[in-house]
Parts: C-alpha cells; structure tokens; sequence
C-alpha cells in the first residue's frame, strides 16, 4: 500500500540533499513523495536555523499543516508531522512543548532512524525525539539506493564545521567535522552516473576540510577525490560547495588547473573585508589573504570565477569597516555574491555583544552592497556576448518549447525550441545578457 511523504525542504544544500536521502529511508516502508500537504500520510519539514528568518518561516508553515492535520483528524485519518534539520536540533523539545501536534523532531545525525521514530509514535501515540549525534555514522546506515536526480546531482562528502565562526550555529546543529570514506562516494557517484547525472556537485558545510579514507585507511583530500570523479565515465562536470578560505590548499588550487571537467566557478565565503570584522568572526584568515588565494586560482586557472557570501551588520561594524567590503568587492570582481543582514542566534558569541548594529543601517549596507554585486553580475554576463559556451540542459522554461540550461559559471540560458536537447550538453552562442540571465541560440550539440 503506497502512502503520500511530503518533504519541504529549508536553507542549505545539505539539506536538499538529505532530503531526498529521507525519502530513500521511507520508500521501503511504502512512501511515496508528492508535492503538496493536502492528503499526505506524512510531513516532514526540514528546517534551517542559520538566521532568525529561517527558523519563523518553519513555525508560520507549521501552522497551516496543523490545519491539515485536524482537517485529516475529523476524516478518521493519521497524519504524522515531522520536523527535522536545524531547527529541530537546536530547538528539539521546546518544538514540542509549543506545538504538541508535532509527532516527531529528528536531528540532522539521526534521519536512518526514521523507521523506528514512526513505529514508536504509531505505538506509543506519544510525540517522539532524536537529536543524538550517533557513533555509528548515518551514511553508513543509510539505503544503498539513491533516488535519481536527474542530469545534475548532489552529494554530501563532509558534514559539520569545526571552525566556530561566532555569528554561525552550524557546529552547534550540525556537530563536529566529518568526512565519509572515499569508497562510498565513488559508489554514490557512480550510481547518480548510472541513473543519468552528468554534473556532480560535492557537498558539505566546510567542503574542502574534506580528508576522508581510502580502502588502506589513508586519508584522501578533496583534490585527490576529485582526481579520482573526473575521469569516471559520463562525467562532464565537477563542482563542489561550500568551502573555507583557510581550506583552499595548494593542492586544491592546482587541481582547478590540472582538470578539464572541474568548473571554473568557486564560492568561497568571505563575510567581510575587514580584518577586524574577520578577527572578530574568528575568520582566521585576513582580506589580504583572500586575495592571495583569489590570485593563485586565477594564475592556474585564468577563466575562474568566484561567488562569496557577505554578512553586513556585524557587531561593532563601522562605516569604515563596511568600506573594506566595498573595496574587497571591488578587487576581486565577483561573478557575483550574497549578501545577509547578521541575525544573532542564541548560544552563539557574537549575540551576547553590546555592539549590535541597528536595523536601518544595516539596510543601508545591504542595499549598496547587493547594487554593486548586481552591476559585477550584470557586467560578467554581458561579457558572455558573442562566445559559445557549453550548456548542460536541465528543465523546461516558462513559456512553451522554452528549455533552460547552466554555462559552466552557473548561469542560466533560455534556449527557444529545445526539448530536444533537454539532459544534453549543447554548444551555444550567446546573443543577449540580462542581470540575472541569458539567451543564446543552440550551434550543436557536444
Ligand atoms: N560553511 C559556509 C556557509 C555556512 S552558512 C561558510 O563557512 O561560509 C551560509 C551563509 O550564511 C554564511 O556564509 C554566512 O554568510 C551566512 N550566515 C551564517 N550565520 C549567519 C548569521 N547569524 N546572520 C547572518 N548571516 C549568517
Ligand atoms: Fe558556520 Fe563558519 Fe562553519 Fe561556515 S565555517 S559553517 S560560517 S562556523
Ligand atoms: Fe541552515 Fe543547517 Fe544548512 S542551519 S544553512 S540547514 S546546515
């Protein structure tokens, strides 16, 4: 008997991934994914508490899925409602005690328990919690069936953080670093490969602190991973998210010469261009730094392009510190960038400052800020005109027979009457750029 599993899914890339990971855990169990609360079995919302945003957007779609649930109720129906992620690992049993019709709150670490968490909540008709950061990892026990995702897939390699940024709770919710072995994301990889994936991206929260084993109990780098994807067959694209500029080894930075299907994309968060922001942040690394880094990438690897991720209203951030960021934005020349307002998050160091700055500074900040990557956005799309880019076809556009695909830096091209190249990489000349996107007509396909 099939029963209906909603996922909505919150924040990171991680958590997408692990998403579709929980519906590989149900299937078994009958559950089939739909795309809508009204008249699922079971729901599950997993959560993002990076910023204060985040964390109120879960509680007011709470709400409506409880009116789903009594609606369900009166129907003579069970609907069990799960939270998981970050939310659920920071906030755990208060979730309950502020909304009691919530059968089960699951941390990040514990989603192969989902079977059980159910049978105990059919069982006991008692809400349920699981928050351990258990020895035996999850990957390990999670199925060896990977939903398809299509042309491009994901794959988590590293999890957790170490680094204590004191604005960030992801070492909280998330816990300490962890690298899975070498072998069981080849095997990973290889079955996206199988079910039609062409581009892989690599994911964790600090993906290139990645040092997990080989088969002799070696420790493997991310560089050396990515050795070891790029030759696979089927293989066109390599990408991987999100990294630490303290992490970008020379090894690594090599790599982005020395491998064809490695994009030339990186994003590499710098949160400021301060260095007294960045110390206060426990950065560990200075602007000066980062531009070192920058440099070497582009001297292996010219047509690099980078993304950063910008935090404005720091404690204690000063017109003049506001003004490093400018101009380190200025020196690098962003592909493009992204740019949030700080959010103090209880149990972090940085909340617990006097120095807060006010709201509509802030926004002031973040508005100049986000004009200025949206003219370097527009500027690096505008030099597309003209060149043929290859183009890895991935879902259908707007507007009938419209179909749209990614260039290696990630941007999106419409392409007019191209169902047929829909999964394919394509050659494609560029004939208009917009802020946000391109438009090209379709030469061959590669
Ligand atoms: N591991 C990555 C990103 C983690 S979270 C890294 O090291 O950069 C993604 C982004 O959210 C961060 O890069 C940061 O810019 C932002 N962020 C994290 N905590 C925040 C907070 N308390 N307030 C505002 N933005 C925050
Ligand atoms: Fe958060 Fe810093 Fe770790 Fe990134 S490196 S996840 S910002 S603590
Ligand atoms: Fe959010 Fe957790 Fe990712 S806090 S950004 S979902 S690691």
């Amino acid at each position: 008997m099939t029963k209906k599993l909603y996922i909505k899914t919150y924040g990171c890339q991680m958590n997408v991934y692990d998403s579709t990971r929980m519906g590989d855990v149900l299937a078994p169990l009958g559950y089939v994914e739909t795309d809508s609360p009204q008249g699922a079995d079971m729901v599950i919302l997993n959560t993002c508490h990076i910023r204060e945003k985040a964390a109120e957007k879960m509680y007011s779609d709470l709400g409506r899925i409880r009116l789903e649930k009594v609606a369900q109720a009166e129907a003579g129906k069970k609907m069990i409602v799960a939270v998981a992620g970050c939310v659920a690992q920071a906030e755990g049993e208060e979730i309950i005690a502020r909304m009691p019709y919530v059968d089960m709150v699951v941390g990040p670490q514990s989603y192969h328990t989902l079977p059980d968490l159910i049978a105990e909540t059919e069982r006991s008709k008692q809400s349920v919690t699981k928050l351990d950061f258990v020895e035996e990892k999850k990957f390990d026990l999670l199925p060896e069936t990977f939903h398809p995702q299509g042309v491009s897939a994901f794959v988590s390699i590293q999890e957790g953080c170490d680094k204590f940024c004191t604005f960030c709770v992801v070492p909280y919710t998330r816990g300490a670093e962890f690298s899975r072995p070498l072998e069981a994301i080849l095997h990973e990889v290889k079955a996206h490969v199988a079910q039609g994936a062409k581009e892989i991206t690599l994911l964790g929260q600090n993906v290139n602190a990645y040092h997990g084993l080989d088969k002799d109990g070696q420790e493997v780098t991310l560089a050396a991973l990515i050795k070891k994807i790029a030759p696979l067959d089927g293989i066109q694209r390599i990408r991987y998210t999100t990294s630490h500029p303290r992490d970008m080894d020379d090894a690594l930075i090599a790599a982005h010469g020395e491998v064809k299907n490695l994009m030339p994309l990186l994003h590499l968060p710098i949160q400021s261009g301060s260095d007294k922001i960045l110390k206060a942040m426990n950065r560990k690394h200075t602007a000066a730094d980062y531009i070192a880094i920058i440099e070497k990438l582009r001297a292996a690897r010219p047509d690099m392009a980078f993304t950063s991720d910008f935090i404005v209203g720091f404690p204690g951030e000063t017109d003049e510190d506001f003004e490093d960021t400018m101009k380190l934005v200025e020196t690098v020349g962003f592909m493009t960038g992204y740019v949030f307002k700080y959010s103090p998050r209880t149990g972090t160091p940085a909340a617990e400052k006097e120095n807060q700055v006010p709201e509509a500074l802030m926004d002031a900040r973040m508005r100049r800020l986000m004009d200025y990557l949206a003219e370097q956005q527009l500027r690096f799309n505008q030099r597309m005109l003209g060149t043929v880019q290859p183009v890895l076809v991935d879902r259908e556009g707007k507007r009938e027979g419209q179909w749209i695909g990614k260039t290696p830096y990630m941007q999106s091209v419409v392409l007019e009457n191209a169902v047929h190249y829909n999964q394919q990489m394509i050659d494609v000349r560029i004939d208009e750029a917009y802020g946000l996107s391109l438009k090209g007509e379709v030469l061959h396909e590669i």
